[in-house]
C-alpha cells in the first residue's frame, strides 16, 4: 500500500498494460485490417502515433494490414498540374489523365510515406497497389452514370497479402484496382479495406474516421454507441441517425461482418492512440459491430 502511494502513476500505467493482456492473448496471430484516412492521415503528430500503434500491434503478435485513402494530396496535385475536372451530380469524373494523377499520388506519394514511417519506427512494411498480384480486380462502376475510371470491386485475390504476412511484413495497400479491361481504376478505400478484410477472414476491420463513432443522438458527441450487433446495426442504418458519410461507412462494416469478419470498429482517428485504446481496453473508444449479442466476450 505504501508503494501504491509512492508509485501511483507508474502502477496506473502498469494496470493499463495488464488490461491489455487478455486481448494480446486473444488476438495473437489475428489479422486486423485498418483503413487509414482522413485527419489521422493529415495531422503529422497523429500520423506518427497511428504508425506507432500499428508497429506495436505487430510486435505484440497481431497482423495489421493497412489500406489507405487519398487525402487532399490528390486535389492539390490535380490543381498544380492544372487538370480541370468535370463533375456529374457532384461526382468527379475520373478521366484517363486524372486517373494517372490519382494513381501517382496514391502509390508514389501517400503509400511510400506510410511505408517509410512504419519502417522508421521499426516495422517491416511493404507498399503495394491493389493492382499488384491482382489483389483488387474491378469493373467500371456505372451506378452513378459514366464517371470514368471509378471501379466496383469484382474480385479480391489475397495471395499476395498472405505471402507478406507469412514473412512478417506489414502490407500497406493503395486503393487502385486493375480492370478486367486491363486499365487502372480508382476504388473507394473503405470498400476496398472491407473487402480485403472479408477475404482474409480478418478478426477485425477498423475504420479510422473523423467522428467519435456511431452516435445515438446526432447532436451529442458523447452519445457514442459502444457496441452493436448486426441486426441492430441494420435497423439503425434505416433511421435518420445515420447521415452523410456515415452511411457508406456503416454499410461497409455491416457487409464485412456479414461476410465473416469477426468485428468491425468505427473509431476516431483524430484521437491519439485510438487504435490501442479500442483494441486493448475493455471499453474501447468507438463503436464495435459484431454478428450477434456479444456482451460476454
Ligand atoms: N478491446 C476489445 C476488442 O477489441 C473490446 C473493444 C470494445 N470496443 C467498444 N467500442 N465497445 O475486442
Amino acid at each position: 500500500m505504501i508503494k501504491r502511494q509512492k508509485y501511483g502513476d507508474e502502477i496506473a500505467k502498469a494496470e493499463i498494460l495488464i488490461e491489455a493482456l487478455p486481448y494480446i492473448k486473444k488476438f495473437s496471430g489475428a489479422t486486423v485490417v485498418i483503413k487509414y484516412g482522413g485527419n489521422a492521415m493529415i495531422d503529422c503528430k497523429i500520423k506518427k502515433m497511428v504508425m506507432q500503434d500499428i508497429v506495436l500491434l505487430k510486435y505484440v503478435g497481431l497482423n495489421p494490414v493497412v489500406v489507405h485513402g487519398g487525402g487532399p494530396d490528390i486535389n492539390k496535385m490535380l490543381e498544380s498540374l492544372n487538370i480541370e475536372s468535370k463533375f456529374i451530380n457532384g461526382l468527379r469524373v475520373t478521366d484517363e489523365k486524372t486517373m494517372e494523377v490519382v494513381e501517382m499520388v496514391l502509390t508514389g506519394k501517400i503509400n511510400k510515406e506510410i511505408v517509410s514511417m512504419l519502417n522508421e519506427i521499426g516495422g517491416k512494411a511493404i507498399g503495394i497497389s491493389g493492382k499488384d498480384g491482382k489483389l483488387l480486380v474491378a469493373e467500371k462502376d456505372t451506378a452513378n452514370g459514366d464517371i470514368g475510371f471509378v471501379g466496383k470491386i469484382e474480385e479480391v485475390n489475397i495471395d499476395v497479402i498472405k505471402m507478406m504476412l507469412d514473412k512478417g511484413f506489414i502490407p500497406v495497400i493503395a486503393p487502385c484496382a486493375v480492370g478486367k479491361d486491363g486499365k487502372t481504376y480508382n476504388v473507394n478505400a473503405d470498400t476496398a479495406a472491407g473487402r480485403i478484410a472479408e477475404a482474409l477472414k480478418a478478426e477485425k476491420f477498423i475504420l479510422l474516421t473523423d467522428v467519435e463513432g456511431i452516435l445515438s443522438d446526432v447532436n451529442d458527441k458523447s452519445s457514442v454507441i459502444s457496441r452493436i450487433d448486426l441486426d441492430a446495426a441494420k435497423e439503425l442504418m434505416a433511421t435518420e441517425k445515420i447521415t452523410g458519410g456515415m452511411i457508406p461507412k456503416l454499410k461497409c462494416c455491416i457487409q464485412a461482418v456479414e461476410n465473416g469478419v469477426k468485428r468491425a470498429h468505427i473509431i476516431d482517428g483524430r484521437l491519439t492512440h485510438s487504435l490501442l485504446l479500442e483494441i486493448f481496453t475493455d471499453e474501447g473508444i468507438g463503436t464495435m459491430i459484431g454478428k450477434e449479442c456479444f456482451d460476454d466476450d
